[in-house]
């Protein structure tokens, strides 16, 4: 299989940084296909811990040309601070480069931002205020700025009069500072000549890898229900995490993607606001929350915590074609004496069939069905038969809820915290698809 995409199949923060290092070991690219420093992608390997925001989670692997994709929104301080960072622990940036075609993250946009947040009241999203709603807004107005026009001082300045004479129209009307021309532009092409040598046409070098059938890696950012399209809008963030991001987002066509690897939790979190029919507010979400140490790797947020959604995980399925599950955190349910999984939604007295569009879906109730917890650690487990019976019986059912087979286990953050089921198991841990 030579390009698979890892995907989030739930709220975001599923660990796919965890699995795409994991993976990383034996790729010869990774890219990243949208969305921003939104992210936080942790990785735990001999190197460290990082919280990766930009830099591709392949990073850690010589070997691996990691590429910040066409899709994204690159933020340039935010960008060369990760890569210091990564750098001053010993690893090799040689290989890291940036698509010309991406967008840059103006310091306009952050403030657009905030400001939006701050004025919205109840109606918040719960962004990470790092300007990725208004990036990708003035991308698709296309009066965006690419991360190439860097490179190009006078076409860049070319660009700016078209833009900011619009965005200060903006800010006077909130009574924001004004953006001064002229220190923009200098900062901008400060930013250009910084990152000048990471700066290509990344094109060419993604064809040649895909056409060779080197092993490429296709990282998403967020999950499926933060989707623009599918995800509980307005409650999303401004790209698409789901598949078909990847390939707009890479530039690889849908008939080059040979697998799908569907990254989900043992249980379900969120962060930032919009239904969220699974959340817990008792003991036990607390205890998640305790026990899984959710809190946002971008923000620090306190994530909100839920058992499995089994009915937004169908639905996550389609939508990005999982073809093998990697689900992550199963040690955090060691020591419960019961787990339960949504199984179903109520709606006004009837079950639903689908998963509901969001103004239906703040009003459900979910259906619960309860499993026997196995109160004994799984951190050890390497192989399915170190993991307890019930413990295997839970990951039974939710391959089959998710209709899909299991191929990744995590046990833990560190890179060989990982069940593999490679060569066995798959028909029998389920499903159909
Ligand atoms: P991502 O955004 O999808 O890459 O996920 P995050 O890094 O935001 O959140 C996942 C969190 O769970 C991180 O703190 C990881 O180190 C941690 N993690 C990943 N897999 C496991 C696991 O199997 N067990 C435990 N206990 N922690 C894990
Ligand atoms: P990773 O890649 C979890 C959430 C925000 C908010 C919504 C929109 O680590 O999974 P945005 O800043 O994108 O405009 O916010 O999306 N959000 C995330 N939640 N993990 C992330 O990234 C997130 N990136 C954005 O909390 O609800
Ligand atoms: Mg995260």
């Amino acid at each position: 299989m030579s390009v698979t995409a890892v995907v989030g199949g739930q709220w975001g923060d599923e660990g796919k940084g965890r699995v795409v290092d994991y993976l990383s070991q034996r790729a010869d690219m990774v890219i990243r296909y949208q969305g921003g420093d939104n992210a936080g992608h942790t990785v735990v390997n001999e190197f460290g811990t990082f919280k990766l925001h930009m830099v591709p989670s392949g990073i850690f692997n010589p070997q691996t040309v990691c590429v910040v994709g066409t899709g994204t929104v690159v933020n340039p301080p935010g960008l060369l601070a990760e890569m210091d960072t990564v750098a001053a622990a010993g690893v090799s940036l040689d290989n890291l480069w940036i698509s010309n075609r991406a967008h840059v993250v103006l310091p306009y946009h952050p403030r657009l931002d905030a400001l939006r947040e701050a004025r919205a009241g109840d109606k918040k999203i719960g962004t990470t205020k790092r300007g990725i709603g208004p990036t990708y807004a003035d991308k698709a107005a296309r009066i965006g700025v690419r991360v190439g026009d860097l490179l190009r001082p006078q076409y860049l300045r070319g660009r700016l009069e078209q833009v900011i004479p619009i965005k200060n129209q903006l800010l006077a009307h909130h009574d924001l500072p004004l953006i001064e021309f002229e220190p923009l532009w200098e900062q901008c092409v400060a930013w250009g000549k910084a990152l000048q040598h990471r700066i290509v046409d990344v094109l060419p070098m993604i064809q040649k890898a895909v056409t060779n059938g080197q092993r490429v890696l296709l990282e998403g950012q967020l999950g499926v229900m933060r989707d623009l399209d599918w995800g509980i809008y307005p409650y999303v963030t401004s790209s698409n995490p789901a598949t078909g991001g990847a390939c707009s987002g890479a530039g690889i066509p849908p008939t080059r993607i040979d697998e799908v690897i569907g990254v989900v939790k043992a249980y379900a979190t969120a962060v930032g606001a919009g239904p969220f029919p699974v959340e817990l507010f008792d003991e036990d979400g607390q205890k998640l929350r305790d026990v899984g140490h959710e809190y946002g790797a971008t923000t620090g947020r306190p994530r909100r915590c839920g058992w499995f959604d089994g009915v937004a995980i169908q639905y996550a399925m389609w939508l990005n074609g999982v073809t093998a599950l990697a689900i992550t955190k199963l040690d955090v349910l060691d020591d419960f004496d019961q787990i339960k999984v949504c199984v179903g939604y109520q709606l006004d007295g009837e079950r639903l069939r689908h998963f509901p569009d969001t103004p239906d879906l703040e009003r459900v109730t979910p259906v619960y069905e309860t499993w026997p917890g196995w109160k004994t650690s799984t951190r050890q487990a390497r192989t399915w038969d170190d993991l307890p019976k019930a413990a295997r019986n839970y990951l039974h059912r939710l391959a089959e809820l998710a209709g899909c087979p299991i191929r990744y286990v995590s046990v833990g953050p560190e890179r060989p915290a990982l069940v593999v089921l490679d060569t066995f198991g798959v028909q029998d841990l389920g499903g159909n698809a």
